[in-house]
């Protein structure tokens, strides 16, 4: 049973932000989320330490973990002794930022690992980076035995060049750090408790302080900045990418696929340039996806083909087609084989297997049925300006181009409503209805018409 406790309680100044920096998001999900998810497999229990703007943070988390509050920010050390009386009294404890949302599941085994092997009073997460500017620099002493971490603000200029930096991810023998932390003082540039004075405060003591080093530094990178979180979104997309295409998904140019954490695609399925898959979209095996189509929360069935369309809360079964040029808004049902085309909306409407939606409509609030053909600029009217109603288009209907479907109303099974009708009553199973106009012809009106014309210009 180890505990880890993760400092969320700064205001993160540098964002510039109404929003505390740790539910900032990389790939759809809060940096804290992120920073939470790599920790639970070695961790069963996790303290969060909130202060500045607690509340939001909380809701946004939710309650599968629990919060310490640091009321004032005096500091990382003082953040963590908010969270010490929860700690138990003996044993490690894993100490973490929330805003490092790149380190990775096995990084944080790796650093409890050393820890053990070692059988450390602490270890910190180090990694050896090629700019380290605003990180704790680690201060070796000549045998290569770890001294000290000095804080940007506070290293000598020699201090500086030092390129191994802390990551602010720790283990800790939790007596090791309880009595390290009654020492830390806060004489330094930022007047702040440093957790990592801490670190020499144990050395000092006589404990033994290891150091596991991060194979790859950037998943040690702290985002104190927009320009850090533009950096960790792009690091983080290439790592989602790069699984996706080790799982069996091709990306034609995947510097432009930007897919969220926990979206699951499916092998042999293609993804296009400029498409965005968002939240907790799943995509099936052998999919088309793009280009230039953004899906958000949506399910699409294997074998399905989305192109330059916006898909949002919507189911697609097997086979689908959709697009180019669609939106498919909540509540959007597309059942196996339907074929959505060019310029139609669709919101709140089930759509049965086999059935086209070619060109040029509206669907809103309708049940429409299996084999049904909606011809080029059938529109559902389905708001009076008060109230929203259903319309059902019965399986096997054929709905004749540029018709209104004026909801409430129902097309019978088998009927067939001619091209350019206004339907208002309910079509009868198997009928052939015609609501519009009579043609009439004038001979030879139109050159009359056309030469009156002439004369005005
Ligand atoms: C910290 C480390 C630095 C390390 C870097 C890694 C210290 C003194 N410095 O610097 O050695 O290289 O992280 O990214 O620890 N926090 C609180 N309460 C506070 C202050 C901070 O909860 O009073 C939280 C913040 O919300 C943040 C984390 O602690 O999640 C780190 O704080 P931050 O101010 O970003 O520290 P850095 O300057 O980045
Ligand atoms: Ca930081």
């Amino acid at each position: 049973m180890l505990t880890a406790v993760i400092l969320a309680a700064g205001e993160g100044k540098r964002m510039h932000s109404r929003r505390p920096k740790v539910l900032h998001e990389i790939c759809g999900q809060p940096m804290l989320a992120h920073v939470i998810g790599a920790v639970r497999n070695v961790c069963s229990d996790i303290i969060v330490v909130v202060g500045h703007q607690g509340e939001e943070i909380k809701a946004a988390v939710g309650d599968s973990v629990v919060y310490a509050e640091q009321h004032e920010q005096l500091g990382t050390a003082h953040a963590v002794l908010q969270a010490e009386p929860l700690l138990p009294d003996a044993g490690n404890v894993l100490v973490l930022c929330g805003d490092t949302p790149l380190l990775t599941p096995d990084a944080i085994e790796q650093l409890y690992t050393v820890h053990r092997s070692a059988a450390a009073a602490a270890t910190i997460l180090t990694a050896t980076v090629p700019n380290p500017f605003g990180y704790g620099r680690i201060v070796r002493g000549p045998d290569g035995e770890i001294q000290k971490i000095v804080e940007e603000k506070d290293a000598t200029a020699e201090e500086k060049m030092l390129t191994e930096i802390n990551t602010g991810t720790y283990a800790f023998d939790i007596r090791a750090l309880r009595e390290g932390l009654v020492g830390v003082k806060n004489a330094n540039a930022a007047g702040e408790y440093y957790l990592t004075d801490c670190v020499e405060l144990i050395i000092k003591s006589g404990k033994k302080v290891a150091t596991s080093l991060l194979p790859d530094y950037r998943l040690a990178l702290g985002v104190n900045d927009r320009i850090q979180l533009a950096e960790a979104q792009s690091l983080m997309q290439e790592r989602i990418n790069r699984n996706l295409m080790a799982a069996g998904v091709t990306m034609i140019n995947p510097a432009t696929v930007y897919i969220d954490a926990g979206v699951k695609v499916g092998r042999d399925t293609v993804i296009f340039p400029n498409t965005i898959l968002r939240g907790r979209t799943v995509v099936g095996e052998g999919c088309m996806l793009g280009p230039q189509t953004e899906i958000t929360d949506s399910t699409i069935g294997d074998g399905s083909q989305v192109r330059h369309s916006v898909v949002t809360e919507s189911i697609l079964e097997k086979k689908v087609t959709v697009g180019p040029f669609c939106h498919l808004r909540p509540g959007t049902i597309l059942k196996s084989g339907v074929k959505v085309g060019d310029f139609v909306e669709i919101k709140n409407s089930q759509v049965g297997e086999g059935s086209k939606i070619p060109h040029l409509s509206y669907i809103g609030d309708a049940e429409i049925g299996c084999d049904v053909n909606m011809g080029a600029g059938t529109i559902v009217v389905n708001f009076d300006g008060r109230n929203k109603y259903k319309t059902v288009v019965a399986d096997g209907a054929f709905v004749g181009c540029n018709s209104n479907l004026v909801a409430p109303v129902t097309i019978g099974r088998g009927a067939f409503v001619a091209a350019g009708s206004t339907i208002t009553n309910d079509v009868p199973a198997g009928a052939l209805s015609l609501a519009r106009a009579r043609q009439v012809d004038k001979p030879g009106l139109a050159a009359r018409l056309l030469g009156h014309r002439d004369d005005e210009k």
